[in-house]
Order: structure tokens, then sequence, then C-alpha cells
């Protein structure tokens, strides 16, 4: 069947607002961090950097974001990486560490309507005055979070319209109100408090304590399968799905993605979306490789992907904003998938329709139930304001799994309504969009250059002196913080280098290792040499490592295996097969000490392993690892300064 031809004997799907409208939609958007999953994001050249950002963010163009949140960084571990603090120590502020504030600005420029969220995942060791714990001085908490809040403003003019609480840890009643009192007493009055961040069961909580209750604006559950519970909605709050999708970005992703964005409201009112992550802009063998709407992990090629979900995004983001209304005539359809309708109030009309099946949706949580859909005939009858409307506008994505020859956005002719109503088939794993907006586009920029491997000849001597970001490129912090220094009374050869920052173990989200490593590079690599100067800044208790096959990052980031050279303050060194160091493959003395720069390096060539000081063979040896391969990393032996400079790579 065509579009516009009606059909007999199916009740029709009534699309009214004669018996009054549903919730005020707030919007679809997507996290950056959580951390660290746009790390290699800003290092691609122009013009891809910008192409990727448009896809992202640029209105009636591809993802046309309406929601921004970002990660307020606690100098932890939160996933795939570290976020730097804006305050590492009690009494230091610095709005201009990490990528956020420039993501943020990037997304405003393209859409200056576009909403902004912070949200922690950890925090400075500090804020917790010692302790593993956020709450008990919740004062220092609540001002630590509001600080960021107000440096958005003055050194970015951003502004901040909601912030969330720990993300997915214990939320404490008396921080939240802590937080919105202080957030009153400075003005901040618009910035919503999203809580928690986590499973429903605020909700209990606010029901029986009504100043908490206030003090929350939006109730955000992660990972919600779609579905709420009876306590959130009789808070009667905006009920959002904070956190979600985490699924591979293949074509089921996409479906995931499809399924829930309708059905988040359907099923549990839920008014906003947000994708975990907004862009894989990190190593793929890092946890949760490619769980972003598209693909930027090579900034040294330029090439990035455009996934399924941006198309799927686009469906609903190009033709509803927020401030637009559900329609109470939302549902599930006679065989399988489901409808949702929005409004402006104005007249306009946006319908999406999707027919996603089982085993073309499912995402990474929770456990999806069985159900069934098959291709079925849909009418749609259009009432109240709306039955007047004459032509809809007709975009559609078809996944095509058996022929693996998707078809992503296309405009279709528009159909013409008769008496209010048009009819049309749907086949399994579709996705429609009917509309009154004409505005849509695919929008498209030159195929980005093919992909190519991490380059096997890489050098960094940091030798910069207005770096446009804290950290040196490709380097991805997995416990600590690496960022760009200047040692102003150096002599001359070490005045740019790469320090770590992190002195205390932060309040962590994830097992953060004791130590403090960085990665970067080709997962693959196995036979190279690394050299890099190191430069430890603690007497007696100082100590450094260069690594090559480092197997791991991330949360398990505190197993990591490879072939660790460290020197210590106190003269001696080791060769160790773990992060850990308790592997310990040779030691020695090496005369090292506080305050002196050394030249490191280590040669590894299929089992036989050679490391070096000063150019003087240290070690040679034969290593049976279980992993021969991985990534190369520098790092502390303890949360202290230290700093690196001259890291070359030369790999086979
Ligand atoms: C969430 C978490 C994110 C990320 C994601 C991976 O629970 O908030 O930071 O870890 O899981 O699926
Ligand atoms: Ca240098």
């Amino acid at each position: 069947l065509l579009p516009g031809q009606p059909t007999s004997g199916q009740p029709a799907y009534v699309l009214s607002d004669e018996a009054g409208l549903g919730r005020l939609f707030d919007g679809i958007g997507g996290l950056s961090g959580g951390g660290a999953t746009s790390r290699l994001l800003v290092n691609y050249k122009e013009p891809y950097r910008s192409q990727i950002l448009d896809y992202l963010f640029k209105p009636n163009f591809g993802a046309s974001l309406h929601i921004l949140k970002v990660e307020i960084g606690g100098d932890a571990q939160t996933t795939d990486g570290t976020e730097p603090s804006h305050m590492h120590y009690e009494n230091d502020e610095n709005f201009f560490r990490g990528y956020e504030w420039w993501l943020m600005k990037e997304a405003k420029k393209r859409n200056p309507n576009i909403t902004l969220i912070g949200l922690p995942w950890a925090f400075p060791g500090w804020v917790g005055r010692g302790k593993n714990w956020p709450y008990d001085f919740p004062d220092v908490t609540a001002a630590y979070v509001v600080n960021w809040i107000l440096g958005a403003k003055k050194y970015h003019n951003l502004d901040i319209q909601y912030v969330g609480i720990w993300n997915e840890k214990s939320f404490d009643a008396t921080y939240i109100k802590v937080l919105r009192n202080m957030l009153d007493r400075l003005g901040l009055t618009d910035v919503g408090i999203i809580a928690a961040d986590g499973d429903w069961s605020i909700a209990d909580s606010m029901i029986a304590d009504s100043q908490l209750k206030e003090a929350v604006q939006v109730i955000g559950a992660h990972y919600p399968g779609t579905k709420t519970v009876p306590q959130a909605l009789k808070t009667q709050k905006k009920l959002w799905s904070s956190e979600d999708y985490s699924t591979f970005n293949d074509e089921v992703g996409g479906g995931c993605w499809a399924r829930i964005l309708n059905q988040n409201y359907v099923n549990g009112l839920m008014t906003s979306t947000i994708s975990w992550n907004l862009v894989a802009s990190y190593y793929e063998d890092l946890p949760f490789g490619r769980d972003g709407l598209m693909t930027a992990q090579e900034p040294w090629s330029g090439n990035y992907v455009v996934e399924s979900p941006i198309w799927i995004t686009a469906h609903s983001t190009q033709f509803a904003l927020p401030g637009w209304t559900y329609l109470q005539t939302v549902g599930h359809l006679g065989r399988g998938g489901s409808y949702v309708a929005l409004t402006d109030g104005k007249g306009n009309l946006t319908v999406v329709i999707e027919t996603m099946t089982h085993d073309h949706s499912v995402c990474i949580r929770p456990p999806l139930p069985a159900f069934n859909v098959t291709s079925q005939n849909a009418t749609f009858q259009l009432k109240g304001s709306f039955a007047s409307i004459k032509e809809l506008q007709v975009w559609r994505s078809q996944f095509n799994f058996e022929t693996k020859k998707p078809s992503f956005f296309q405009k279709l002719a528009p159909v013409k309504l008769i008496d209010g109503s048009f009819t049309l088939n749907l086949a399994e794993d579709e996705v429609y969009t009917f509309t009154t907006i004409r505005a849509g586009q695919k929008g498209s920029h030159p195929a980005p250059p093919p992909s190519a491997r991490f380059p096997k000849a890489y050098k960094d001597n940091f030798n910069i002196r207005n770096p446009p970001f804290s950290e040196a490129p490709n380097f991805a912090d997995q416990t600590g913080v690496f960022e760009y220094y200047q040692n102003l009374t150096d002599p001359g050869p070490h005045v740019f280098t790469l320090r770590q920052v992190v002195t205390e173990r932060p309040i962590t989200w994830a097992a953060d290792a004791d130590q403090t490593i960085s990665v970067i590079g080709d997962y693959q690599w196995e036979n190279l040499t690394v050299t890099c100067d190191v430069f430890m800044e603690t007497v007696k208790s100082g100590g450094v490592f260069v690594a090559v096959r480092v197997d791991k990052g991330g949360q398990s980031v505190r197993s990591t295996k490879g072939i660790f050279l460290w020197v210590f303050a106190d003269g001696t060194y080791k060769v160790t097969a773990d992060l850990a160091g308790q592997t310990v493959l040779a030691e020695g003395q090496s005369g090292t000490g506080a305050y002196s720069w050394y030249t490191l390096s280590i040669t590894g060539k299929g089992q036989s392993v050679s490391v070096a000081l000063e150019g003087r063979s240290l070690w040679n040896g034969t290593v049976n690892l279980k992993q021969n391969h991985g990534w190369v990393a520098i790092g502390t032996s303890s949360f202290q300064l230290a700093q690196f400079d001259n890291f070359a790579v030369l790999a086979e």
C-alpha cells in the first residue's frame, strides 16, 4: 500500500488533542563523559572536527541534539578515562582544563538553544576531607559543584540549566537541599537539580520529604528499560531517562535507540532521553568501545563514521523541539511497534513511528523481554486541532537487516490526508516521521579520509606555548591527570613538559589504580621501542614508569598488565609485568633521584625485552606474557607530581 490510501476493516489510531495534551517534551541529548568519551575528538584536524560537530549538533542537519550533558571532571577514572577537575586542590581554580568547556561552546555555536547539563562522577580527594565520600561536608561539595556552574558562566558564557548529584551512587537528601539552597542564594534559581541518576528510588524519599521534593526538578533514571514506577509518577515531577543506550553503534544499536526514544515516553512517560555516549571518541579497546551515537576514534587519520543512531535521532529531533508537548494519544501498534505524537501548540504535528523487532533492538541493559512485531497496515486519524491538516512530510528509515542495505532518513513524497486520515504499510524494522514541519534535512559533508592505524612513528616533545587544550594529543589518562606544564626555572631542554598533577586519591567512581597511568597508541603494538624523559618531584618515595604492551584501561585499570620499566627516587629500578608492581621481572640499583631528568627506554621484540636508562642497558630478558600487545603508557608509582618529556615510539 502507498501512504495515503485508506484501508478498511482495521481501527484507526487517533491522534488528537481533544481530551488535552500529555507531558512537555524536554528533548533528546548526548552525554560526553562518564568518562573521557570525547578524548580523541579534540585532536581531529579541521575540517573534520567541525564536520563531526555538525552531525551532532547542527539543527536540521544530523542528530541535531537538544541537550548536551557533560561530566564535571573529578580527576578520577569514570569508564574510559579520567577527566580533569576545575579544582585539583582546595585553593586551585582553573576553568580551561579538559575539553568539555570547548565542546559545550561548539554545541552552543551550532544550536544556541541547546540545554546544558553537568553531573559529577567523581570528586577530587580534598572534597571528602580524606574520606572516599562526598557527603560528610555537604557545603564543601555543593560549593565545589556550584563553582563549576559559576565558572562556566564567567569564563565561557555558558548557562548550565541542570546539575546532577553523584552519578549512579547514593544520593544524600541533606546534600541535595544544601545544593538547592546554595544555588538559590547565588541567584541560580533557574538551574534545575536532576536526581539521582540511578534507579527510581529517590521518588520514595521525595514523597516522604517535601523539602527534598521541592529541591529536585527532574527525576532522572538510568537505563530504565522504557518503564517508570508508580512512586515516580506520584511525585508529578518531570521524568527523564537521564542516561540510556550504551549499545554498540551498529544497526542493532540504531534499533535500540529507535525503540527507546519512542517507548521511554509511551511506556514510561519520560520526556527526555540522553545517550551514553555522545560520540565514541576513545580508543576502541577501552571499555564499551563504540557505544556512541557516532564514531570518531581516529584523529590521526581524520576518519569518522556517521552511524545509524545519528539518523534515528534526526527522526525526532529535527521535527519536535523542547517546549513541544506530547499528545495523550500515543501508544503501541496492533502488531508491535509504537508511535508518539507531539505538537508545538500552534497547529504543528509530528508523529514518529517505529517497528523495531526484538532481536534488532536489544540494548546493553536491562534485559529485553520477548515481544512480536510483524508487518502491518496502520491508519492514523487526525482529530481536534489536527483534523484540518491536509498534507504531511514523510521521512523513512529502513534497517533492511536481511539485505544488509539499510536506508536511513530518506525523504519521501508528502502524504495527502483524506478526511484527516492516512494509511501506510509498515514493514518490520522501520522508522517513520510524519510531520507538518518542512525544515528537515539529511545533512552531509564530503566523505572523510579513509581509516588508518595509529602512526608507527610517533613523537611529542610537548613544546607548545599556548596549547589549545590542557592535555597532549592522544594520551588517554586512566588514573591521574597529565597536563602540559611550563618549567620556568629549567635552563632550557625541559621548559615544556607533560606533568602528572593529581597528588591525592580522588573520591572515586570506579576502582582507580594506586599508580597513575596514561595510555597512548595502537593496541595491536607488539614489537617497538619507546623512549621518554622522566623527572620525579618527590624525594625518597618518588617513582615513574614507561610501559609497553599495556593491556587494560577503564574500570579494570588496577589489574593492568604489560611491561613496565620503573625508576625510583631512592636510587633503584624495577621491571614489572603489571601496573600494581606485583610481578617483578628484574630489579636493582639505578642511581636515580628526584629533581633530575633521565631517559628511559624499552624495546620489545617477540619474547625478548631490553630496557635502558640514559642509553645504558639495565636489563635484557625473555618475557612470557599472556598478552603480547597493547598500548604504550607513562605514569607514576603513586599520586605524586612528576614530569615527562620527549616521548617517542617507533613500532614495527
Ligand atoms: C553507566 C555509566 C557510564 C558508563 C556506562 C557504560 O552506568 O554512568 O559512565 O560507564 O554505564 O555502559
Ligand atoms: Ca619539551
